[in-house]
């Protein structure tokens, strides 16, 4: 494969610190206020952004805020779906909402507080208080009403998008978004929802998820428990995860390592793999298996993905077949919608999560565990994420052990003489294509060119260094 590459510009109209070589991301992407702007001023406004959760608006009238560096955007659930507004007075620019993250317009619709001017939850002004003060021209209708913003609604959460040319969520997104759903994305639910604030850049937050390379060293926990499948994946051993047995152990030992594994990872982080999930692998523990571990482990997994579909669908949850969907629509560990949200879909829950800058070395990152349930047996949605300092023994021990890297990661990357990250081609391309698209949008790349960029982010964790077309 050959890449164009373009001589490393530092500064000028081809973007700062523009990546040259993909294997090398320059350290100054991180933290240099004038990349951070450009950004804000080029990125942001242009790409699809995971605005809320369809569940916390489930009546018609229910609002939520969503917002985006200092632009605040409403979220309404109308009688026609779901509509988003740019959160402005269009009197003298008062956030109609301030003071409030979410509510119910039914009825009242919006209100300003500076001078009580009205919209209904379509938009339109319903109230203007001493309408003869004002020109005519100022009272035209059209540009009395909120200022819409693009909303999409997919996989259980509406999207928006400050740009009206951009293409729509499911072109940007691509076939993975099918995938996801074929795996039950849009009927889950949140079981609960955290959030703190990293003193980091949102792409070393995001970056840090993007491999499983640093199991070894960051959850340990998980290496020890299955080392045949870290081995393989990332080691000198070869073959698929199929292959993933400790030769000198008996099928049996293999398979209760695989299920300590599974343990391990419900515990570190829910969703990821849930407690009734291994509740049912453990009823299989003494099933009938052949002797050869690599025969006997897949045969396992096997086994546990029906019982899960058939225990959890008679309990009443609308769930996928899992075996059947994990062979005509894989996903991968970890799955990224570019440019702020990620899935780990293992069974049926997924873990869930968002990151938005804060500024140039700080970023806000929440992450939901999801999960279905059977009908009428849902939770109350949750309106507010429980916010805890990153360092708190409340995170469950995954994200725990993957905050311990991240502020100090941002420490090292000003060290001086660290000039660029240095990237494992074949383990790590995900962080160099996400970089690479960020480039795209950063110096004016053409939307079709930048879709079918993000498209080939899909199952691309882990993944190796792509062509992107630019
Ligand atoms: S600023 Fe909103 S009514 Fe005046
Ligand atoms: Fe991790």
């Amino acid at each position: 494969m050959t890449f164009k590459t373009q001589p490393q510009q530092q500064h000028g109209g081809d973007g700062p610190f523009r990546i040259a070589d993909p294997e090398r991301i320059p350290t100054r992407r991180y933290y240099d206020e004038e990349f951070y702007k450009l950004e804000c001023e080029r990125l942001w406004p242009r790409v699809w952004q995971m605005a809320c959760r369809l569940e916390q608006i489930p009546n018609v009238g229910d609002w939520i805020e969503y917002t985006i560096l200092d632009k605040p955007v409403i979220l309404v659930r109308t009688r026609d779906g779901v509509k988003a507004y740019h959160n402005a007075c269009r009197h003298r620019g008062v956030k109609i909402t301030e003071g409030r993250s979410h509510g119910n317009c039914r009825g009242r619709g919006f209100v300003c507080p500076f001078h009580g001017w009205g919209w209904n939850m379509d938009g339109e002004s319903t109230f203007v208080y001493g309408k003869h003060l004002f020109s005519e021209r100022q009272l035209e209708k059209a540009d009395l009403a909120l200022r819409p913003c693009r909303v999409e609604e997919w996989g259980g959460c509406a999207f928006i998008n400050f740009d009206d040319s951009a293409p729509s969520f499911r072109e940007t997104i691509g076939p993975v978004a099918d995938r996801l759903e074929a795996h039950g994305m849009s009927k889950l639910r949140a079981e609960w929802w955290y959030a703190t604030v990293l003193p980091a850049n949102w792409k070393v937050a995001m970056e840090a998820f993007m491999e499983g390379y640093h199991v070894m060293r960051t959850h340990p926990q998980l290496q020890r428990a299955t080392p045949a499948m870290y081995r393989v994946r990332y080691g000198s051993d070869t073959g698929g995860i199929g292959q993933a047995v400790t030769p000198d152990m008996t099928a049996r030992q293999n398979i209760e390592a695989h299920f300590k594994g599974l343990e391990l990872l419900s515990e570190g982080m829910a969703g990821m793999v849930h407690a009734k999930e291994v509740g049912i692998a453990r009823q299989l523990l003494d099933a009938e298996l052949p002797a050869d571990p690599a025969q006997a482990v897949p045969m396992w997994f096997g086994m546990v993905q029906d019982q899960i579909t058939k225990q959890l669908r008679a309990r009443g949850e609308d769930i996928p077949d899992l075996n059947a969907v994990a062979v005509s629509d894989p996903v991968e560990a970890v799955e990224f919608l570019f440019p702020h949200f990620f899935l780990l879909p293992t069974f049926t829950s997924m873990s869930s999560y968002r990151i938005r800058p804060l500024g140039p070395e700080s970023c806000l990152f929440e992450i939901w565990s999801l999960t279905h349930f059977p009908k009428g047996e849902e939770p109350a949605p949750l309106m507010e994420p429980t916010f805890l300092p990153y360092d708190s023994k409340d995170f469950p021990p995954i994200p725990r052990q993957d905050y311990s890297n991240i502020p100090i990661q941002q420490k090292g990357l000003h060290a001086q003489g660290f000039e660029f990250m240095r990237l494992a081609k074949d383990i790590e391309g995900l962080i160099s294509n996400y970089q690479r698209l960020i480039d795209g949008y950063l110096t004016g790349v053409a939307a079709d060119k930048l879709t079918k960029a993000a498209n080939m982010l899909g199952g691309n964790f882990d993944g190796k260094i792509l062509d992107l077309g630019f």
